[in-house]
């Protein structure tokens, strides 16, 4: 049976990373994706020469600088299939979980009313929905998993009620790669009147997203993971829903007017921004958005298929690894070794230039029904090549060894 081939040419792309000179292996794009020089010479350049604030100056360098952290906005909710004007800046996924639970939820959502969750989400698609549940009294159930790791449809269409208001699921999980059959997961949560929020965050860089033929409520994801900077991520929302979203924070740029006695709000987006924005993460998110666009995801995602594909039968050839999660998982292994805590595994890997992820990746509760406290975890990028598995499969051997 022939094999698909990683596709992408990586020694081209690698020599724009300066992350990763010296024959560093990465497998660690999962928790954050190295940067290339242009996203790193956009921040440069916007921190630098073109500096300066947004919104507010009425000289040249602030009306341009206004431009360029607008058309960041349009480039970004484009690249996902939305319109500018359903685009909030948050911090990263986090925050934008965090604010859809408590405007849209501490507005629309009581005691009596039900959260459908699955086992396998993060915990940022997980403690803010407690916090919610703790204000409002809503209850929260958990979908599990089918035998190879994937949110069980099926369960969920049997738990959804009428009740359940909201459905929140990870489009590609943080641990087994995973990946929702999303539009049935939308389908499924309109049938019952529910919306339905995704997070995005390990599918924006590996999948081709598009909200619109999702059809899905809400979509989260953070940039830092799509080779743009920390500091910044996405909130798109439906825009009826966003229209209709009492602020959360408070102060400059949110408001419309400010009295003593009354103040109302800007529109959407920017009732939701308040301060001044992460301009340079914006326009260097922006120019992430034109990289990953300029190679495609499609052939992303393909390259890092193929060496899912290889790793996974590499590893399954060993009598000791134990592999998590199912065939077909978006650029992620999570995978356990015989007898060796992951911490160790990880720490001899970084001895032989390898870095993995060990731990429980922010997914306690998918750690307890796995069984296990922790997993190795090696994640693929749009550089990640064959000489990154060969290293791992050198450390795992060398691991081996001295475990015996
Ligand atoms: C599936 C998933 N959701 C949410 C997050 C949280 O992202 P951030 O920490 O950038 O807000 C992560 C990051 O690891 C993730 O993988």
């Amino acid at each position: 049976m022939s094999q698909a081939q990683p596709a992408l040419d990586t020694n081209g792309i690698r020599s724009g990373f300066p992350g990763l000179t010296g024959g560093w292996h990465y497998l660690d794009s999962a928790a954050t994706a190295q940067k290339p020089q242009v996203v790193i010479d956009a921040a440069t350049r916007a921190m630098g020469a073109d500096y300066a604030t947004v919104h507010r100056g009425v000289y040249a360098r602030s009306a341009e600088m206004t431009l360029a952290f607008e058309a960041a906005r349009r480039k970004v909710a484009a690249f996902i299939g939305g319109a500018e004007d359903e685009l909030v800046f948050t911090r990263g996924a986090t925050e934008a979980i965090n604010l859809v639970a408590q405007t849209w939820g501490a507005a629309n959502l009581k005691a009596g009313d039900r959260i459908l969750l699955s086992l396998l989400e993060h915990h940022s698609n997980i403690v803010p929905w407690q916090l919610l549940a703790e204000r409002t009294g809503v209850a929260i159930d958990v979908c599990p998993l089918t035998g190879d790791g994937r949110i069980d449809l099926d369960a969920a269409e049997a738990m959804l009620t009428r009740e359940h208001k909201l459905v929140a699921f990870a489009h590609v999980s943080n641990v087994l790669g995973s990946v929702l059959d999303g539009p049935r997961a939308v389908a499924l949560a309109h049938g019952v009147g529910a919306v339905i929020l995704l997070d995005g965050c390990q599918a924006v860089p590996r999948l081709p997203v598009d909200v619109a033929a999702l059809g899905c409520d809400f979509y989260a994801f953070s940039a830092h993971k799509l080779y743009g900077p920390t500091g910044i991520g996405a909130l798109w929302a439906r825009r009826e829903l966003l229209a209709a979203m009492p602020p959360w924070q408070g102060g400059g740029a949110m408001i419309d007017r400010v009295t003593f006695e009354r103040t109302t709000y800007a529109p959407a987006p920017q009732r939701f921004e308040a301060g001044t924005p992460a301009i340079v993460e914006a326009i260097a998110l922006g120019a992430a958005v034109d990289y990953v666009s300029a190679i495609g995801l499609p052939a992303i995602h393909a390259h890092e298929a193929a060496l899912v594909g290889q790793l996974r039968r590499e590893l399954a050839a060993r009598n000791d690894v134990t592999l998590f999660g199912p065939e077909d998982s978006a650029g992620i292994v999570s995978f356990a070794l015989d007898g060796v805590h992951p911490h160790d595994l990880g720490t001899i890997l970084d001895e032989e230039g390898v870095a993995i992820r060990a731990g429980h990746h922010c997914a306690q509760p998918l750690m307890d029904h796995l069984g296990v406290p922790a997993t190795a975890r090696a994640s693929f990028g749009l550089y990640s090549d064959e000489s990154d598995i060969a290293a791992l499969l050198r450390g795992i051997e060398r691991t081996r060894r001295i475990f015996g």
